[in-house]
């Protein structure tokens, strides 16, 4: 059986572009697989190091990847503070990675844009971070979206430079999971290219976001005034609505549309109804058991102990492996 793993920064709920990045798979794979699912918290210290919220957000992530699917009783979920084992694998790692490569990741770059007064080394040791989360459990898969299969390439190039260096085969190189489909970017409401929690909360919308705010987010998303040539090509405001009705909608709907903006018919008003009315078709399910999940704290505490407990006996193992690998001996 193949070990799948992954995790999510607890920046806020869970979005529709979590889902289809990551989560939409859960039920598939926690049959087939040994699964490990986790809250990124130390990860999300490196663009939100203010915890008042992260306490709350931890719990709501929770909730949302066990309404979404996820089975505390096929999966591992833990919570990556939980198992400070990763830090040490963390250290070891880093002493194979180069100041230079973390330099030119591009998510670094962006944080070094987007937070010029915040530029710490967790977020130039960012991938180390990552890529220790999945080495850890030894991970064959990883589901990602589009966004993180620079960091999945550094974690098999982190993985590849250990086994070499100490003539091993260790290692695992692991493999973005995504059922041989292409890797997705659902965009943001906001006219941006991605769906983000931590960038903009504007540009998401939540699992847990009851129907009457999925209208209002949905009618007040960026479109532009419509098009005035035939098959015009469309601006990425426009584009971005197309692409979240090519995730929730029927393919039929879907072309519907499509061939009124061809035809310069369209009307944004009756898209974007039709595309909220489909977001709710969608997360309902996930929204009532969220609903449901949210008071039951005792349950949730529980899995969180026990992932953390199966998780770290696993971890040991692995910290135990490397430290013998590298010669780390006991006085
Ligand atoms: P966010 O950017 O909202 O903080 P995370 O960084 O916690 O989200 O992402 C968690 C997982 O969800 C990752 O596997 C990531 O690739 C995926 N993901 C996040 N946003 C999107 C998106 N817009 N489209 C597809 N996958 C996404
Ligand atoms: N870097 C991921 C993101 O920003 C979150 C993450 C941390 C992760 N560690 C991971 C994802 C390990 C998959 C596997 O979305």
């Amino acid at each position: 059986m193949d070990t799948v793993l992954s995790g999510i920064r607890p920046t806020g709920y869970l979005h529709l572009g979590n889902y289809f990045g990551a989560l939409k798979n859960f039920i598939r794979m926690q049959e087939e697989n040994n699964c490990y699912f986790f809250i990124a918290d130390y990860h999300s210290l490196t663009t939100h190091p203010d915890t008042k919220a992260l306490h709350n957000h931890i719990k709501n992530v929770l909730i949302d990847y066990i309404a979404a699917g996820l089975d505390p009783e096929k999966a591992v979920i833990y919570v990556q503070s939980d198992v400070p084992e990763v830090c040490e694998l963390n250290l070891l790692l880093s002493m194979h990675v180069y100041v230079g490569e973390l330099q030119r990741v591009s998510s670094f770059k962006e944080k070094v844009r987007k937070q010029p007064d915040n530029v710490n080394a967790g977020l130039l040791g960012y991938p180390i971070l990552m890529a220790s989360d999945i080495l850890l459990h030894r991970a064959d898969k990883v589901p990602v979206g589009k966004d993180q299969e620079q960091h999945l390439e550094m974690t098999r190039d982190f993985a590849q430079r250990f086994n070499s260096f100490y003539n091993v085969d260790y290692f695992k190189l692991p493999l973005a999971y995504n059922f041989g489909e292409q890797l997705v970017k659902i965009p943001g409401l906001d006219g941006s290219t991605k769906m983000s929690k931590s960038d903009n909360e504007n540009s998401c919308i939540f699992l847990s976001d009851a129907p009457e705010l999925i209208r209002k987010k949905v009618m007040k998303a960026v479109s532009d005034s419509g098009p005035t040539v035939p098959n015009q090509e469309k601006p990425q405001s426009v584009e971005n609505l197309f692409s979240l009705m090519q995730a929730v909608s029927t393919p039929d709907t879907l072309a519907f549309f499509e061939n009124q903006y061809a035809q310069c018919q369209i009307r944004y008003g009756d898209m974007k109804k039709q595309l909220a009315e489909d977001i709710i078709n969608f997360t309902a399910p996930i929204y009532e058991k969220i609903k449901f999940l949210q008071n039951d704290h005792d349950y949730l505490s529980k899995i969180a102990k026990t992932g953390a407990e199966k998780a770290r006996e696993n971890a040991q193992k692995t910290i135990k492996d490397v430290r013998e690998i590298i010669g780390l001996k006991h006085l």
